[in-house]
């Protein structure tokens, strides 16, 4: 029996299908043109995200404001999943008010969303110092991600509720406590060195950052979001990270601390799995990755990585560090969608392809075995299979209409759209530049 859904208004999905950095900000932007939705909701991850808009002469880079800052009217959402850093979203809040947007009214942030303390990126640089020394880091953002889920998996994390109430500063207090042993003993243990003077420093302003959220909307977010349904609204979710980053799904634990699927959606925003209704998925036209893990699909020409490199202007919105580059991974993609129900795709950088020929991997192999499933760990995978595709240049940049394409780049788009046949995916949009306007739709 078909179940009746509940509410007029449904939501729409967005993530990245790669390692993060697809584009997905550019495509949250670009799809709220068509009027369709009243709202943007981050779900999950915080400040380790870097989400680039460009609009004409404005580029933005939001790492904690859902990317629908750039629309007057929309509402921006930030989920219970979310682990908020006071610091950035307050420092995105004037810059965004510099640039004429008043991000304020239309902000609302779910009380269960977790507080980023002040000490926690100190938390997650000794974990990485430690790691290090035992074996390897994951290169992580510093943003303090990881260190800030693990108190609320523990239950002793710190809400964004929980700011209204009397007893903030104690359990503040009492939190910043057992971080200070806890970096004592990353400094005893493992020499993990930190000043207490910048320590002072951090507390002085991200106490300060408290003082402004608390005039923002911090509410039940689940409530609001169920009645802005109800009244017939669509509201658009922006994952952050990328899929092959996921928690539990990507190569463990060259992971991010958040769940990236889709089905993380209805947890951080407190809804029903029914009002689900497109799920998106972003790709490059070829792959990139930054921090530590296997990476199959890299180029193993370390000239043509760098070319890639530079034409893609490949370098971490968020930390600045250097992406590294691969070929479009479509073993990884067909494993990503597969966990996602992707039935809609964004390939971005279609105008970037500074070499005649390229690969494209197919399958992995792990010695002489051709693996049929997605390893557990990428370290088991000793070579990738590729096919060759002549490359499809950059004078595609800006393009777009569809008929304008050159037909390299026709061909590599019906070639990765036949390999994905058995998903039923539609390519909606193919990005030519990092201007909103620098796009064309393909399927339709
Ligand atoms: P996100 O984290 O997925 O939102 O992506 P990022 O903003 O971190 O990285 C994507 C980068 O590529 C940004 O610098 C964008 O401006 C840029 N970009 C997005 N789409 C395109 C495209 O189609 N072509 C080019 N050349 N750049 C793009
Ligand atoms: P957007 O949303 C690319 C990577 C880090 C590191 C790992 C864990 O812009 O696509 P974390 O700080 O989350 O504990 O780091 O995840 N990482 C990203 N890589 N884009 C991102 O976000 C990322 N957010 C985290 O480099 O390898
Ligand atoms: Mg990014």
């Amino acid at each position: 029996m078909d179940k009746k859904a509940l509410y007029k208004g449904s939501i729409d999905v967005l993530v990245g299908l790669q390692w993060g950095d697809e584009g997905k900000g550019k495509n949250i932007d670009d799809l709220l043109s068509s009027g369709d939705y009243s709202a943007v909701a981050r779900f999950q991850g915080g400040a380790n995200a870097g989400h680039t808009l460009q609009a004409g002469k404005i580029n933005f880079i939001g790492h904690i404001v859902p990317s629908g800052c750039l629309r007057d009217g929309i509402e921006l959402y930030i989920g219970s999943e979310v682990v908020v850093d006071v610091v950035s979203l307050i420092k995105e809040i004037k810059e965004l008010k510099d640039l004429g947007f008043d991000v304020t009214s239309r902000l609302y942030i779910s009380n269960r969303a977790k507080l980023v303390s002040y000490l926690h990126p100190y938390l997650d640089q000794a974990e990485e110092f430690r790691r290090n020394k035992d074996g390897g880091k994951i290169g992580t953002t510093s943003r303090g991600i990881g260190p800030t889920y693990s108190d609320s998996r523990a239950r002793r994390g710190l809400l964004m509720g929980d700011i209204m109430f009397p007893d903030f500063e104690n359990k503040e207090e009492t939190l910043s406590s057992f971080h200070i042993n806890l970096l004592n003993m990353y400094k005893k243990e493992y020499g993990f060195d930190f000043s207490n003077e910048q320590v002072q420093e951090s507390k002085k302003k991200w106490f300060e950052a408290i003082n402004e959220i608390k005039k923002l909307n911090i509410c039940n977010l689940s409530h609001l979001v169920q009645e802005r349904l109800s009244s017939g609204k669509n509201i658009l979710a922006e994952g952050a990270q990328g899929i092959m980053l996921d928690l539990d799904y990507g190569d463990y634990p060259n992971v991010t601390s958040s769940n990236t699927l889709p089905a993380n959606v209805c947890i951080s925003l407190g809804v029903q799995h029914n009002t689900i209704r497109n799920i998106y998925g972003v790709i490059k036209a070829y792959t990139t990755k930054v921090g530590g893990g296997e990476f199959p699909s890299r180029i193993k020409d370390e000239a043509i990585e760098k070319l890639f490199q530079d034409a893609g202007h490949e370098f971490g919105a968020t930390t600045g560090r250097p992406r590294m580059c691969g070929w479009l991974d479509l073993f990884a993609l067909r494993y990503a969608i597969g966990l996602t129900g992707v039935n809609k795709i964004f390939i971005n950088k279609a105008d970037i392809c500074p070499v005649d020929k390229v690969s494209v991997v197919i399958g992995y192999k792990k010695d002489r075995e051709v693996l049929e499933e997605f390893p557990f760990h990428l370290k088991s995978v000793t070579d990738v299979i590729t096919e060759e595709m002549l490359g499809w240049g950059t004078d595609n940049f800006g393009v777009s209409e569809k008929e304008k394409v050159s037909e390299a780049l026709a061909t590599y788009l019906n070639y990765v759209k036949e390999k994905l046949a058995d998903f039923d995916v539609e390519i909606v949009s193919v990005g030519t530049g990092p201007d909103r306007a620098h796009s064309f739709t393909w399927d339709k």
